[in-house]
């Protein structure tokens, strides 16, 4: 199994923001996020910054689109993300054209379903089949607030979207204390946010991130 990767997520509420932290942070990590919260603040100039500053980190737009698939990838894409996410309550049809527009751009681009709230298996089977490699399982940051914690439901669907041929990111709250949960599963990237940026350390914090993947998927 390889290694899962480490993403940052950048929910900074300015750019400016954001760039203290990768000056520390953007060697440490696999895959730099320009959070949902940072493109509502900077709009695509950070997606463009991101990718100008660090041409070979993956970067990727948590736009989370639910319209419009088409218009918003070619934005994502045509300002330097590798990757952009569509939410999972959106039509077929922007899951469909976000992906084509991936496709235009050759290898290396691709669109990811990010599962915040409702979802169905039916949903999940006609994403695969239309092609959909990579979805984003993702703890809500207002669900985790209100006290929803991990579940072994959780992971026995993270298990069964693997089994359908899904490479999946896992995101919401995580800290290192939450890695040994997912001990054995198929991960292919790990998205932490504040555990990191908010660290008194957030280099050594990456780093203890790194290590301890490292430990459990080595
Ligand atoms: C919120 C998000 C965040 O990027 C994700 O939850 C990771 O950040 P954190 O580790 O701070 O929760 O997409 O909608
Ligand atoms: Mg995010």
């Amino acid at each position: 199994m390889p290694l899962p990767l480490l993403q940052l997520a950048l929910d900074n509420r300015s750019l400016p923001d954001a760039l203290t932290a990768t000056r520390l942070l953007a060697t440490e990590v696999d895959v730099l996020e320009a959070g949902t919260i940072l493109i509502g603040a900077e709009g695509m100039q950070a997606v463009r910054c991101l990718k100008t500053l660090y041409p070979d980190r993956i970067v990727l737009a948590d736009i989370k689109a639910a319209d419009a698939g088409s218009i918003l990838a070619d934005m994502c894409f045509g300002s330097g993300a590798d990757w952009m996410t569509v939410i999972c309550c959106a039509p077929i049809a922007t899951v469909t054209s976000a992906m084509a527009e991936a496709k235009k751009r050759g290898a290396g681009y691709d669109v990811q379903v990010e599962l915040t709230g409702s979802w169905s298996w039916e949903e999940a089977k006609a994403w695969r089949a239309a092609g959909l490699s990579q979805l984003v399982y993702h703890r809500g940051r207002d669900a985790q607030a209100a006290g929803q914690s991990w579940s072994d439901e959780d992971l026995a669907k993270i298990r069964r979207l693997a089994d359908m041929g899904f490479a999946l990111s896992i995101t919401g709250g995580l800290t290192i204390d939450d890695l040994p949960l997912f001990a054995g599963l198929p991960v292919k990237v790990f998205i932490a946010g504040r555990a990191i940026r908010d660290a008194a350390d957030p280099a050594a914090a990456a780093r203890a991130f790194k290590a301890r993947i490292a430990e459990l998927w080595g």
